[in-house]
């Protein structure tokens, strides 16, 4: 099994990064995780309470279900991924059974903050893309697939995502093993990574 984590900040295009890795492996040999899967269990809240939470701080990740998730696939055993609602802010009632693969992808904003989570990985990377970059995919998606408007995510931008960025994200960028510049669609980077896998993939069958 190979495990690979993929970090970056916000919109540095993570998402697309992933797609195109997949694309080219069959669906029975890659599994994702996601980070947003894991936001801490909400419920208690009031949506009011809930979109005061900070989402771009390492406390908000529950993650010692992920760790105990990633602990279960190295066993060779499935899981039930927590599904994430952006839209409530909270977990939903679903999950996704999620079957160890030869390929292991997980990905989001803070997953290389934590030590124990970082020695699970066989390779690290860091997706790159400029803050403006980054600004105006996040509030294309948001206002378009999230539910917000211009004013909620400029403030919000200002007030947490730019100063957790700085403290959190940008800094884990000297655990990665690869750096992938996304300012621009980047096919090169992308095929080397699916290369290592390759070689690493027919290295273990032999
Ligand atoms: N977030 C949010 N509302 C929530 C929970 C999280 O807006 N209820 C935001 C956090 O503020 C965090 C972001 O979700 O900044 C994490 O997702 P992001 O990295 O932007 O999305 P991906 O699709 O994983 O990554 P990329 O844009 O790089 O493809």
């Amino acid at each position: 099994m190979l495990i690979i984590g993929i970090a970056g900040g916000t919109g540095s295009g993570k998402t697309t990064v992933v797609q195109q890795i997949v694309e080219e492996l069959p669906a029975d040999e890659v599994c994702i995780i996601s980070q947003d899967s894991y936001y801490k269990d909400t419920s208690h809240l009031s949506y009011e309470e809930r979109i005061k939470i900070n989402f771009d701080h390492p406390q908000a990740i529950d993650f010692d279900l992920l760790v105990h998730h990633l602990k279960e696939l190295k066993k060779g055993n499935p899981f039930e991924q927590p599904v994430y609602s952006f839209v409530e802010h909270n977990r939903t009632a679903e999950t996704v059974t999620t079957h160890p693969r030869k390929v292991v992808i997980v990905e989001g904003i803070l997953i290389l903050t934590h030590p124990e989570i970082r020695q699970l990985f066989d390779i690290k990377i860091f997706v790159h893309a400029d803050s403006d970059e980054r600004l105006i995919r996040r509030l294309k998606r948001d206002i378009a697939e999230r539910g917000r408007d211009l004013d909620e995510v400029l403030t919000r931008y200002q007030n947490t995502l730019k100063p957790m960025h700085l403290q959190f994200i940008e800094p884990t960028k000297e655990f990665a093993d690869i750096i992938i510049p996304t300012n621009k669609y980047n096919t090169v980077a992308v095929n080397v990574i699916r290369s290592i896998i390759n070689q690493k993939l027919s290295k273990n069958e032999s």
